[in-house]
């Protein structure tokens, strides 16, 4: 039986793989199609595993393949999101640079830097040039040509934004945009086989305008994240069809690239200012002693809420909570921040928000060596949290000594200080002191 090409849109039929349809103009729906007769029967295939997902193949960062779910997927499409400047080109470029040692063939195409830039930054990062190859990404039709005739294993696009479909209409980066371009890129993996992996930028608000609106074509999304004027970053994974989500990576940018790291400690100053507070947030499958900074700043105009690395939401309804149980927060600016701007989005930081709000606006720094663990409900409840075993780990890894929050876990080297009202876990607030060192 003879194979033949045909674009699934169509039905046009052609001698050889194109990126695009000459037919109906669609991107990345060339596929192939055994036949040859002109009545052409739909082969029908069952569910029977064929391995084919099964293929993982390693990244050179052991944080990346757990993330991952145990390496890249051959003919996946993983999106990397984060901020301009927190280094998705840098790690993008030594993925190629690991999987081209390993033996694999990469295909880079940047639309945002020329070859002289990204050659200047493989040299920093001692990666030999020569080693991958390199097309502009500014067109989709010669990144997709280019990739469907090289068919290497990896292609890397740098970034998604800067990609252009000249028959999408509408402004360079903007949803139209991506969203043809990410369609051509997965018709691409899935008919040629090869990795994908996109970069795009969120805004800094963590809004993903653009890559927003392409999470659900894409296999997985990685969400790379940090104070960029810090060295430290975490990958987390976030919808992944392949693993699960929630896993998390540290590095650390150093002068020669990023760096995997163990975190356990580093997201503490423990300088015992007042406005910290140590929380326990989970981190995929291990917990994190993380500090949460506090700010109060009182204000005649109207009261401003800011925050970095935490959520929104949570922190003005833990201020709210907390103004109702007596310290007075609402003629105030209050600004949040987790240690290094790690993003830590777990309701059961609440607790640690409201000791760190608390402590700025009474002047009291916390209990050192004291962590606070509970999602605050309207009413100041304190409820549970899932978890506690990891949480109360990570905690004795940081060196915490005792722990405000409902009980739960092994609580073996800790004391713990049963939290049922938000109040419970504030009492150091109008007294000092608490466990300070001897
Ligand atoms: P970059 O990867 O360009 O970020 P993004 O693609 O997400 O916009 O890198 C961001 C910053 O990292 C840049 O300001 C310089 C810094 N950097 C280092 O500190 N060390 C290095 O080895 C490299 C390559 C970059
Ligand atoms: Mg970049």
């Amino acid at each position: 039986m003879r194979t033949l090409l045909a674009c699934t849109s169509c039905g046009q039929q052609l001698a050889q793989w194109a990126g695009r349809c000459p037919g109906c103009g669609a991107w990345g729906t060339i596929q192939e199609r055994s036949g040859g007769t002109g009545a052409s029967k739909v082969a029908l295939q069952t569910l029977e595993h064929d391995g084919g997902v099964e293929r993982r193949v390693p990244t050179g960062f052991a944080g990346i393949d757990r993330v991952l779910g145990g390496g890249l997927v051959p003919a996946s499409v993983t999106l990397l999101a984060g901020e301009p400047g927190i280094g998705k080109s840098t790690l993008l470029l030594q993925l190629v640079a690991n999987l081209s040692a390993a033996g694999l063939s990469c295909l880079l195409a940047s639309g945002e830097e020329s070859r002289a830039q990204v050659a200047a930054r493989a040299r920093r990062l001692g990666v030999a040039g020569d080693a991958v190859a390199f097309i502009s990404g500014r067109e989709l039709g010669t990144v997709v040509d280019a990739a469907g005739s090289s068919e290497p294993f990896l292609l890397a696009v740098d970034s998604i934004q800067a990609l252009r479909d000249p028959d999408a209409g509408q402004v360079p980066g903007g949803p139209a945009q991506v969203r043809s371009c990410t369609d051509a890129l997965v018709g691409l993996a899935k008919a040629k086989g090869i990795a994908v992996l996109l970069t795009g930028h969120v805004t800094k608000d963590g809004d993903l305008a653009g890559p927003r609106t392409l999470e659900h074509a894409v296999d997985v999304v990685l969400t790379f994240d940090g104070d960029p004027r810090s060295g430290l970053r975490m990958l987390t994974g976030g919808k992944n069809r392949f693993g699960a989500e929630g896993e998390v990576a540290w590095f650390e940018m150093t002068g020669a690239g990023l760096a995997e790291i163990d975190p356990t400690g580093l997201l503490l100053s423990g300088d015992g200012e007042p406005g910290a507070a140590t929380a326990l947030p989970q981190a995929g499958r291990r917990a994190l002693a993380v500090e949460i900074q506090a700010l109060v700043a009182p204000t005649d105009g109207p009261a401003r809420r800011q925050v970095t690395g935490l959520d929104g939401r949570r922190f003005q309804l833990v201020a709210a909570v907390l103004d109702r149980a007596g310290i007075r927060l609402g003629r105030s600016d209050l600004f949040g921040a987790s240690c290094g701007g790690v993003r830590v989005d777990d309701p059961a930081c609440d607790l640690a928000v409201a000791a760190a709000l608390a402590s700025a606006a009474t002047g009291v720094p916390t209990p050192s060596w004291t962590a606070f663990v509970g999602e605050v409900g309207l009413t100041g409840l304190v409820r549970s949290a899932p978890g506690m075993g990891q949480r109360l780990a990570a905690a004795r890894a940081a060196g915490i000594r005792s722990v405000y929050g409902p009980s739960g876990g092994d609580a073996s080297g800790l004391r713990i200080r049963p939290v049922r009202h938000v109040r419970d876990a504030l009492t150091w607030a109008s007294r000092g002191g608490g466990d300070r060192p001897t």
